[in-house]
């Protein structure tokens, strides 16, 4: 009964056939190979455009790659509070972008909405070359509270960001779960939207540590490269890392597998709700936020389930769980049968 994180989860089959399959052969070095641009014809592909792809090994340089190359040094980035490249990733995108700052902003389930983007516009103190201009904005999809923006919700703060002469950046760590969830295309929830750059994610999803900087937007890339080459992710062996990108695409497996965690997660979401547990977000793609007394925390962990606590309400504690691509739905169905029956 393992919720703590997907990363908690190891390496689907498909991906380490991949990555066998290609380590058996040689091939150039630093992404010059041929399954670079096999990867960028089938992103291209899935995006239903051409696209520049720039994989990486952790989703912390790619968020942090991405706002880099789409924001001055000097600019602010607008988040959601809970953003992880606000909360967890230790100032990358701070650092590697060589300054740019962010400006964390409250939202309900962890969604920005364009009302509160209009909000901070109009409360905030501009005071020329004293302050730092809001450049960009950064949205995560699927969100930190297990939520997913539709298309038109990404489309209605993409066009006020845009009015605004702010970039897009999507943090698609769980890309996969979102698609998944809302039936939408991967086109339609990013560039068709306004999404200018996004870090796609499938290190969670299955891969062994594999992620990407996708840019949409007509920037010069050569920005793109320099910055992952300073931040230390041009991979020397990137090929190995393509491979299990390609892998988990191919064949849908990868959105196969995010289907799995996300009906899941519902099951365990609908399960909680009804042993008269709160459940803080609606659950929409892997993860169920729920609200557990200290009995049921007890029970649970004693139960041996595994999962992380974040808030505190009272004596209530918040609990997250986290359901992977290899979850079993006999862990989901152990973990019910320990709450308490109403
Ligand atoms: C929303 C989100 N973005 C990005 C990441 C990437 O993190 P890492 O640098 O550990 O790969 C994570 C991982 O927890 C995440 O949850």
């Amino acid at each position: 009964m393992n919720f703590a994180s997907d990363n908690t989860s190891g390496v689907c089959p498909e991906v380490l056939e991949g990555i066998t399959t290609e380590a058996s052969t040689f091939d150039a070095a630093y992404g010059l190979d041929n399954s670079a641009a096999q990867l960028q014809e089938k992103l291209a592909q899935i995006f239903e455009r051409g696209v520049q792809v720039y994989p990486v090994a952790t989703g912390t340089a790619a968020n942090s790659i991405a706002i880099g190359a789409t924001n001055p040094i000097w600019g602010t980035v607008v988040c959601h509070e809970l953003a992880h490249i606000q909360v967890d990733e230790c100032a990358a995108p701070t650092v590697i972008s060589g300054g740019v700052t962010l400006d964390p902003l409250e939202a309900a389930h962890g969604k920005l909405t364009p009302q509160i983007l209009q909000n901070r516009f109009y409360h905030r103190r501009d005071s020329g070359v004293h302050s730092t201009p809001l450049s960009g904005l950064s949205i995560t999809q699927a969100t930190e509270a297990g939520t997913v923006y539709q298309p038109e919700e990404i489309a209605d703060l993409c066009g006020l960001a845009k009015a605004n002469s702010m970039a897009v950046h999507l943090d698609g760590a769980r890309f996969a779960n979102a698609v998944a969830s809302t039936g939408s295309s991967p086109a339609e929830l990013t560039w068709k939207a306004g999404v200018d750059i996004m870090s796609f994610g499938a290190t969670k999803g299955g891969a062994l540590a594999a992620e990407a900087v996708i840019v949409f937007a007509d920037i010069d890339c050569e920005i793109v490269e320099r910055l992952r080459k300073r931040a230390g992710h041009l991979l020397s062996k990137q090929r190995m890392f393509t491979a299990q990108m390609l892998a988990w695409l191919n064949n849908d497996t990868w959105l196969t597998y995010a289907n799995h965690a996300n009906n899941l997660a519902s099951k365990l979401g609908s399960g909680m709700a009804d042993a008269g547990i709160q459940v803080a977000h609606d659950v929409e793609a892997n993860m169920v936020f729920a609200w557990l007394d200290p009995a049921t925390h007890s029970a649970l962990t004693a139960a041996g389930a595994e999962y992380y606590t974040e808030a505190r309400m009272g004596d209530l504690v918040e609990a997250r769980f986290v359901v992977s691509w290899s979850s079993g739905g006999r862990d989901v169905d152990d973990l019910l049968a320990v709450l308490p029956k109403r």
